[in-house]
């Protein structure tokens, strides 16, 4: 018996989560027969390399796509690529794992985090959604704490690094930084030396879709519908990862002590917590690793059962091409091995 090996479409290849999905295929030794790239016309032919070798990567068409007959499809090229192109994969028998807001809603798609709902994915027609970057953390943290207290109440602020927002973000914190103007700005004000209370666009009750993205796919990938969220997400001129400050109010008591116990041993999540030392999670140690970092756990003294937590991962990574290459691992397993 050998291991079974696929064909793997990479769609957004060239943008800022495209490029650290091929980073982490090979990173992780995903098992790519052949790595086919996707992006716009712009950058056909643009070389990517992957496991030694060079890779031209070729215009998005729904026949291009068709024809490369691939089993699996990452998506990273926004919303209305993923809605136009991954029941065109999906259709031509590729799994489609969409970063794209596109279907995470979507009753009919699963939403999953492996070190959270991995078993979502038995249910799957051909697509699965990633969650938002600043969503993933959070629950990879909580998971284990909503287990042995019941959160009841989550109240969450972010602290978002500018990778969140694609290429355009970052290029446009590098050109303030160096006092210069990005000729195509990401952002509706300056993010060098400033923050903003603003990312993507506000609903009608007030909150951001980014917000309200954190609000509702939480209770859904906790299977949770009795759960409260409520967010406030912030852009701050940082590039390793996104930070959040996570305030939950529980049904049973809650320790200290056993938080930081649940949480050294909870799967993906790595604690850093002796403020005494001056150790805590900081965006610039998350940066390049998959994991989650959590520390400054405190009981909250206002609330019967509240505890205060600050959670850290690298938005690119976890928040988007680990957790989509982790979710492909797991249906490669359902798939098994071939003669
Ligand atoms: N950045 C994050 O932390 C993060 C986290 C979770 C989810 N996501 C989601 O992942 C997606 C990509 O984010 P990103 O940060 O990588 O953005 P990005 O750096 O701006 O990259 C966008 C990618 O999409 C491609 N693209 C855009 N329009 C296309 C089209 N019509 N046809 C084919 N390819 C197209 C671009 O190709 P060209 O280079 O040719 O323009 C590029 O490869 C978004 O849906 C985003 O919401 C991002």
């Amino acid at each position: 018996m050998t291991e079974k090996r696929y064909t793997v479409a990479v769609v957004g290849a060239t943008g800022m989560v495209g490029r650290t999905m091929i980073q982490v295929l090979e990173e992780r030794r995903f098992p790519v027969r052949r790595l086919v790239l996707f992006a716009t016309a712009r950058s056909a032919g643009t070389m990517l390399r992957f496991g030694g070798a060079d890779i031209a990567v070729q215009a998005l068409t729904e026949d291009a796509l068709r024809n490369t007959r691939a089993q699996f499809a990452l998506f990273s090229a926004g919303a209305s690529v993923s809605r136009a192109f991954a029941p065109v994969a999906a259709s031509a028998g590729a799994v489609v794992v969409d970063n794209s807001s596109a279907f995470r809603m979507d009753p009919g798609v699963p939403l999953v985090v492996p070190e959270v709902n991995p078993q979502a994915i038995h249910r799957h027609g051909g697509i699965i959604a990633n969650p938002n970057c600043s969503t993933i953390q959070m629950v990879v943290a909580l998971k284990p704490l909503h287990d042995a207290f019941g959160i009841r109440r989550i109240v969450v602020s972010t602290y978002q690094s500018v990778t969140g927002a694609g290429q355009r973000g970052y290029d446009q914190l590098m050109a303030e930084v160096h006092g210069q103007t990005a000729p195509v700005p990401k952002f509706p004000h300056r993010i060098a030396f400033n923050c903003i209370p603003h990312i993507d666009t506000f609903e009608e009750n007030g909150y951001t879709r980014e917000e309200m993205k954190m609000m509702r796919e939480t209770v859904k990938i906790m299977g949770d519908p009795e759960l409260l969220v409520t967010a406030t997400c912030v852009r701050v001129p940082v590039t390793g990862g996104h930070s959040e400050s996570v305030n939950i109010e529980c049904a049973r008591a809650v320790s200290v002590d056993e938080a930081q116990m649940l949480l050294r041993r909870a799967p993906g999540v790595t604690l850093v917590d002796d403020p005494v030392r001056d150790c805590y999670p900081m965006p610039a140690d998350a940066a390049g690793r998959d994991q989650v970092f959590v520390g400054r756990i405190r009981r909250d003294p206002t609330v019967p059962n509240g505890l205060s937590l600050w959670i850290v991962a690298d938005n690119l990574r976890k928040g988007a091409a680990t957790n989509a290459v982790q979710i492909a691992e797991l249906v490669a397993a359902q798939t098994g091995t071939a003669a």
